[in-house]
């Protein structure tokens, strides 16, 4: 069908996300997180996370359906996110799927969960159709990555990743070293304000000349994580306090700068005026700050989805299948299993 009615599935970390599109309409896109039972751990714990979605998932299809204001027999096809993430959590989504199409005699479409975060960029509501080629940066507790779009549905290029720690994963851990709580990203936002970022200078990782060739669009926050924890602890062996807001301003500001940086240089090495966010990283005020500033000196546009799309959902995989069924892609057939390391 032309705007085919689409349930999407997403567990690749700790929201159980369903979502319903009608082309590329938003229908309801109901999220049960896990993120309270992983607090006490400062991080997702895979085991947890996965149980998490075996008792959330069939309360979360049906709200999403009552919501959408359809019946479950009515949908078009089923979508669900087949990697990349969280094994024992993808599981659990591909199973549901498969179960679920099996049932309703429908096709199924296996995912790949970094373009739908691109493809969440349609379900805005004021949205002008994505322009192609665009680059994507993706910025969340899972994943930190660079991608040159030239088509959503046949064309996306991996350009550069996280080779440790992810954007988000940095945050949690740096506010873990500074005694905050988790999910550190608005602690750390909170505890900046009215901090200096010039304060500190705290390292950009893998951007130094040595780093071009091979790690050009790559990213590390490890050794700025590592820096931060030295320089607290020799403040401290020095029995000096710690001046919270500008740690926490000029360590926001490393990530901030490096993410821009290597995203214009994408834009600008790559001929392409176009830049799109997306990820829970993006709640970040400072980061879409400095983005959108240095995006517009440099002649790039700059596209944000709403914030409730950027952070990870089912809609945008049911909205990434539904342009993928309009495309004339064929269904996956059910021998396909979950992929922690789906390539794009
Ligand atoms: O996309 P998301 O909701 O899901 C996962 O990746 O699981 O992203 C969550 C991540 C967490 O690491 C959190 O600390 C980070 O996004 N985050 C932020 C902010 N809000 C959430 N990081 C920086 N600044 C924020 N304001
Ligand atoms: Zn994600």
């Amino acid at each position: 069908p032309a705007e085919p009615l689409v349930l999407g599935i997403e567990t690749s970390c700790d929201e159980t996300g369903i979502g319903i599109v009608r082309g590329r309409t938003l229908l309801s896109n109901t999220i049960a997180s896990s993120m309270d039972e992983h607090a006490r751990f400062g991080g997702v714990v895979p085991e947890v996370a996965a149980r998490a979605h075996l008792e959330a998932m069939q309360p979360a299809i049906e709200q999403a359906v009552a919501e959408a204001g359809i019946r479950l027999a009515d949908v078009d096809a089923v979508a669900v996110t087949s990697g990349p993430g969280l094994a024992g959590a993808l599981m659990v989504g591909v199973g549901a799927a498969k179960a679920l199409a099996v049932s309703l005699e429908k096709p199924l479409y296996a995912v790949n969960h970094l373009v739908g975060h691109i493809a969440a960029d349609l379900l805005a509501d004021d949205s002008e159709p994505l322009e192609y080629p665009t680059v994507a940066l993706l910025v969340s507790g899972g994943h930190t990555s660079l991608l040159l779009v030239r088509d959503l549905t046949s064309d996306v290029e991996l350009l550069g990743e996280t080779v440790d720690d992810a954007a988000g994963e940095a945050f949690d851990k740096v506010a873990r070293i500074l005694g905050l709580p988790y999910p550190g990203g608005p602690e750390i936002d909170r505890a900046a304000v009215g901090g200096d970022p010039d304060a500190i200078r705290f390292p950009r990782g893998l951007s130094r000349a040595s780093d071009r060739e091979k790690h050009r669009w790559d990213f590390s926050f490890s050794g700025l994580k590592t820096a931060v924890a030295r320089w607290t602890e020799q403040r401290e062996a020095e029995g000096e306090a710690i001046p919270m807001a500008d740690v926490a301003a000029s360590f926001r500001e490393a990530v901030v700068d490096v993410l821009v940086t290597k995203a214009l240089d994408a834009c600008a090495e790559h001929g392409v005026p176009r830049l799109l966010l997306g990820g829970g990283v993006i709640a970040n005020r400072r980061l879409r700050e400095v983005a959108l500033a240095r995006a517009e000196a440099a002649g790039v546009t700059v596209r944000i989805p709403p914030l409730r799309l950027c952070t990870d959902n089912g809609a945008m995989i049911a909205a990434l299948a539904s342009e993928l069924i309009q495309s004339g892609r064929r269904p996956s057939t059910l021998a396909f299993g979950a992929d922690s390391t789906l390539p794009v």
